[in-house]
């Protein structure tokens, strides 16, 4: 696996190193599954995965989510029948999280802002249990019809679709939450010797990074006009980079003094492990997962 000089110099101040190196480098990011609770319940589903070969084991900070592997060592979780009928949805353990952090009443209005392909938005809906209102927005189509497919798969039937660019999103409504997972670097995704990672590698350079910080602090900025007061943003993204994420998100605090940062309380009275205080950054180290950065933040 091949690091930018830039990369190491950069990464040796943000993370134990070579504990990340041996991490990326050596495993492949833990399979996980989300049950589908809006339609049914967590012990049939697995007690139907289990009669398959899948192996499960429950993910600390999500009670519906398990971590999976088979007897055999397949890892297609995607091709196996309770995948097909909607009963789970394949998605990294950390990704579980974000939706926790809302709060959900009967008549709460959600907005999923950068939704494709919708693991994240099946999580509001579990939690919204078929009450309140939710729209998923994505702008780019080929990615839009996936998130349709998904959400019909999954019968999430009570949603809103939209299309805009989050950056110039008007909105005739304002929220109790927007879940805003923007467009990222993706380089919390590097795990494994993957073609996957090796693209990423190749194409980390500082200035990408910058690129998405300007649309990434757009996109908040939006997103913070169609809030409600008491309304909550939970933003997140799959990069690890300090522009992107915890300089991003004090910079737009210094800005929007209505705003106030919350901490990620535990979740199932479990703590997750975070690289910083006041947010959730998971290092791929530190689950055996991909990497995630999540803030909380709420308006006044
Ligand atoms: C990290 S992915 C979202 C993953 C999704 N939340 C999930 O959990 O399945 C980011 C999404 O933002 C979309 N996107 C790209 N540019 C955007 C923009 N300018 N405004 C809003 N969304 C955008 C991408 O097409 C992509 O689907």
């Amino acid at each position: 696996m091949k690091f930018k000089e830039k990369f190491v110099k950069k990464y040796e101040k943000l993370t134990n190193f070579e504990e990340y190196k041996n991490s990326v480098e050596n495993n492949f990011a833990r399979k996980s599954v989300k049950i589908n609770t809006l339609n049914y319940s967590v012990n049939s589903v697995r007690k139907s995965l289990e009669k398959d070969g899948w192996i499960l084991k429950k993910i600390p900070w999500c009670n519906n989510g398990f971590f999976i592997e088979h007897e055999t060592g397949r890892r297609d979780i995607g091709n196996s029948d309770q995948h097909k009928k909607g009963m789970i949805f394949s998605m990294g353990a950390p990704s579980m999280i974000p939706a926790q952090y809302f709060k959900y009443g009967v008549r709460s209005k959600f907005l999923d802002m950068c939704a494709a392909p919708g693991g994240k938005t099946l999580n509001i809906a579990c939690l919204m249990g078929g009450k309140g209102y939710l729209k998923a927005n994505e702008p780019n189509g080929f990615r839009r019809n996936i998130l349709k497919i998904n959400m019909e798969r999954c019968g999430v039937e009570k949603i809103k679709f939209d299309a805009q660019k989050g950056e110039d999103y008007l909105c005739s409504e304002k929220f109790d939450g927007i879940l805003l997972d923007v467009p990222c670097t993706g380089s919390g995704l590097i795990k494994g010797k993957t073609a996957k990672t090796k693209k990423l590698l190749k194409e980390w350079n500082p200035k990408v990074v910058e690129k998405y910080a300007r649309l990434q602090k757009k996109i908040l900025r939006r997103a913070y006009s169609c809030l409600k007061k008491k309304g909550r943003i939970v933003y997140v993204t799959c990069s690890l980079e300090p522009e992107e994420d915890e300089n991003l998100i004090e910079s737009f605090l210094k800005d929007h003094t209505d705003c106030k940062l919350i901490k990620p309380a535990r979740l199932n009275g479990y703590k997750i492990k975070s690289g910083l205080k006041n947010y959730i950054k998971i290092w791929p180290q530190y689950y055996d997962t991909n990497g995630l950065f999540i803030a909380v933040i709420e308006k006044n």
